[in-house]
């Protein structure tokens, strides 16, 4: 993706003891890169989520975890840093998969070796990322292109939840991917982009990554996209995932689940977009995906640019309430309409994952 006329992933090789991210709580308000030297400061950004989204921290784990092989390439270092790693968050699975990929890597492999092969591995988890994405694109494209086509030249009204872009990703997106074809391609198009409290991703991320490929938008308050679904303004949904389960439950961020609920209600079509690397197929159904509770303070505080462009922390409830803050929820199957992955969209059912997974 471009920022300013430069092209940028969302985490990049600094010669091969650092490596880069943007640090995604600045954002709409500041662009910031960081510099990661090891394994603590890749957990301490996935911590604080100056690098979030799923596949996202898959990558940044997997680098951190090459970056620990630096300084000490033994077995119980391996088994430390991906354990520190793997703590770091709990619902997307992503961040264990690429983990357990490096582990697997390098397990088997001599002590002095093992600094160069996690170093590739990270970089090979990193590109594979972006050409999943790439697929998942011209997955969801032709999906877009069909209901595009059943509007007869009106502009096509996608709603999107959270932020499922290139941010999220190591470039392109999962959700977002397919929207920047069919813009690309000519399509008339506009998105409803849900602000996504508490943390606002779709507000402070979504929103910036859309305006800045030049796809029109409008950001929508959380409740407002049942009343749009409703009045006919949406044409389809489309939202990535932190964990899918091998029954096709599919955990995403806390709201995702009302506007499936408010979707099927109103016959609009409801798209999931994912890598594989979300696919747990060790869990059955979205009943047993750990929910992360993150801390009461972002919903009891806001953070935004003030007139005079300083940026701020502002309380919005009274003194003494608590606020409960579950991150993410659950989506039963039979609300989905379609999984689209790197290797085609399929029914978010056993049969339908399996018909494109068949060996997993
Ligand atoms: O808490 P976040 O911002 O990491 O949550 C991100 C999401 O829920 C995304 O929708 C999901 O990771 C899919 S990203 C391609």
């Amino acid at each position: 993706m471009k920022i300013h006329g430069k092209h940028y992933r969302s985490v990049w090789p600094i010669g091969e003891d650092a490596f880069g991210i943007i640090d995604q709580t600045k954002l709409p308000h500041e662009f910031a890169t960081l510099t990661l030297r090891n394994a603590e400061a890749a957990a301490h950004a996935i911590v604080t989520m100056q690098t979030r989204g799923a596949p996202l921290i898959g990558a940044v784990a997997a680098y951190g975890l090459a970056l620990a092989m630096r300084e000490d390439g033994s077995d119980e270092s391996l088994s430390k840093i991906h354990d520190m790693l793997a703590e770091t968050r709990p619902t997307a699975i992503n961040l264990r998969w690429a983990l357990k990929r490096m582990c697997d890597a390098l397990r088997n492999r001599p002590r002095a070796e093992r600094a160069a092969l996690a170093w590739r591995e990270a970089a090979a988890i990193a590109d594979e990322d972006v050409a999943m994405s790439q697929a998942i694109g011209m997955n969801g494209l032709k999906i877009i292109r069909e209901i595009a086509a059943r509007k007869l030249g009106q502009k096509l009204n996608i709603l999107t939840h959270c932020n499922a872009g290139w941010l999220a990703t190591v470039d392109y997106g999962t959700a977002l991917a397919p929207i920047y074809l069919a813009h690309d391609e000519g399509t008339e198009l506009h998105v409803w982009v849900d602000e996504t409290r508490p943390r606002n991703q779709g507000a402070s991320l979504t929103a910036f990554e859309l305006g800045g490929h030049g796809v029109a938008h409008t950001i929508l308050a959380d409740n407002a996209g049942g009343h749009y679904m409703q009045q006919g303004e949406v044409d389809m949904v489309i939202v990535g995932t932190d964990r899918v389960t091998a029954n096709g439950d599919v955990a995403n961020k806390i709201g995702t689940y009302l506007k499936a609920l408010a979707a099927k209600d109103n016959d609009v079509p409801f798209y999931v977009a994912l890598p594989s690397s979300t696919i747990d197929w060790t869990i059955a159904e979205g009943r047993d995906i750990p929910i992360e509770e993150r801390s009461a303070d972002e919903v009891l505080k806001m953070t935004g640019r003030m007139a005079d462009g300083t940026v701020a922390i502002m309380d919005i409830a009274a003194p003494g309430s608590g606020a409960a803050n579950p991150g993410f929820d659950v989506t039963p199957a039979r609300l989905v309409t379609g999984l689209i992955t790197e290797r085609g969209t399929c029914a978010a059912t056993p049969e339908g994952l399996r018909s494109l997974f068949p060996k997993e």
